[in-house]
């Protein structure tokens, strides 16, 4: 297919041409990344610069070695160093990212909508300069969605990771989905997949109105909720639990950690429920101990965390390689 995306700011409109195509390439691009020599020199002359508004360790670094790796120029933004302390706003700086001929800006901040007001702003200026969003808000973060969707279609078939791998299969989704960007995007591009995808939380992280999610969809999406954890993961192939963003919760919403623990906490004697085969995924950081035990997070038979993160790097040069001009497939 020719990649006709100019900014990747959700996933909630992505095509399955679309999902595969950044699939294939991020194989490629593993293919590369397993060489002596892991640079291309695919995006030589171009510049990308990396805005976090908001902290991070996996999104940023991964980014900026997936830039490097496509021999791009990098340019690292830090907020507390920045001209945004003296009262610059946040589209003056990417003006001025602009201004030293910056080709893509890969932005994450706390507030939902900040990349796409970035990335408006960049259209209404008529600049080619795409726009990644690496996390807004509680609204969404496309390439942890699609490094997961990535992860787990390469477990199924590493020489073909392709979206219909994922027909049928059972995928929970576990812990503070309220507050979750990551979970948004991965409701997006799971249900895409055929997916039977199973939310779980505490009713103060799941509200109801989470069933209208994906209701008005072209797409058919499998989507249900629960309110405990075992009809969630009985019988999964894949089990994604989320870190508790405790950061974002502006009132009490858990009685306590150790409850929450109990209840919604990942351990192997709660995974007997789900397939032999089952695989856990956690998007990171960890909050050890809460959302997954320990011992299982370090277990390299269940857990695909490090595998996630190595993913990242695969996938985000497939972004910027298709936004910065790349053929597809
Ligand atoms: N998963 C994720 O976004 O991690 P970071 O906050 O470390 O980038």
């Amino acid at each position: 297919m020719i990649w006709t995306r100019h900014h990747v700011l959700s996933l909630a409109e992505f095509t399955p041409e679309e999902y595969d195509t950044v699939l294939q390439t991020a194989s490629s691009f593993r293919e590369v990344l397993s060489r002596r020599t892991k640079k291309v020199p695919t995006l030589q002359g171009q510049v990308v610069a990396n805005l976090f508004f908001e902290p991070s360790t996996r999104t940023r670094s991964s980014f900026e070695l997936a830039a490097k790796r496509l021999s791009a120029d990098t340019l690292n933004f830090a907020p507390g160093s920045s001209s945004l302390t003296k009262g610059e706003t946040i589209l003056d700086t990417a003006k001025t990212y602009l201004a030293m001929g910056t080709d893509m800006m890969v932005i994450r901040h706390k507030e939902a909508g900040v990349p796409q007001a970035i990335a408006d702003e960049m259209d209404r200026l008529g600049v080619k300069v795409g726009v990644l969003n690496a996390g807004d808000g509680q609204h969404e973060h496309p390439s942890q969605g699609l490094l997961d969707l990535f992860t787990i279609c390469s477990l199924l078939d590493p020489n073909n990771p392709r979206l219909e791998l994922l027909q049928n299969k059972k995928i929970a989704i576990v812990g503070d989905i309220l507050h979750s960007r990551v979970a948004r995007s991965n409701i997006w591009s799971l249900t895409a997949s055929g997916a039977d995808v199973h939310l779980a939380a505490p009713p103060t992280l799941l509200p109801k109105w989470f069933t209208n999610f994906v209701a008005d969809d072209a797409l058919p999406r499998k989507l249900s909720l629960h309110w405990s954890l075992d009809p969630a993961i009985a019988d999964a192939d894949f089990v994604m639990t989320l870190r508790l963003q405790k950061e974002r919760m502006a009132t009490h919403l858990l009685p306590s950690l150790r409850e929450y623990h109990q209840q919604f906490g990942i351990t192997r004697d709660r995974l007997k429920l789900s397939q032999p085969d089952v695989k856990v995924l956690h998007p990171g950081p960890v909050n050890r101990g809460v959302e997954i035990s320990s011992d299982l997070m370090d277990d390299p038979e269940f857990s695909l965390i490090s595998q996630q993160v190595t993913s990242g790097v695969a996938v985000r040069m497939a972004l910027l390689y298709l936004m910065g001009g790349g053929k597809a497939g």
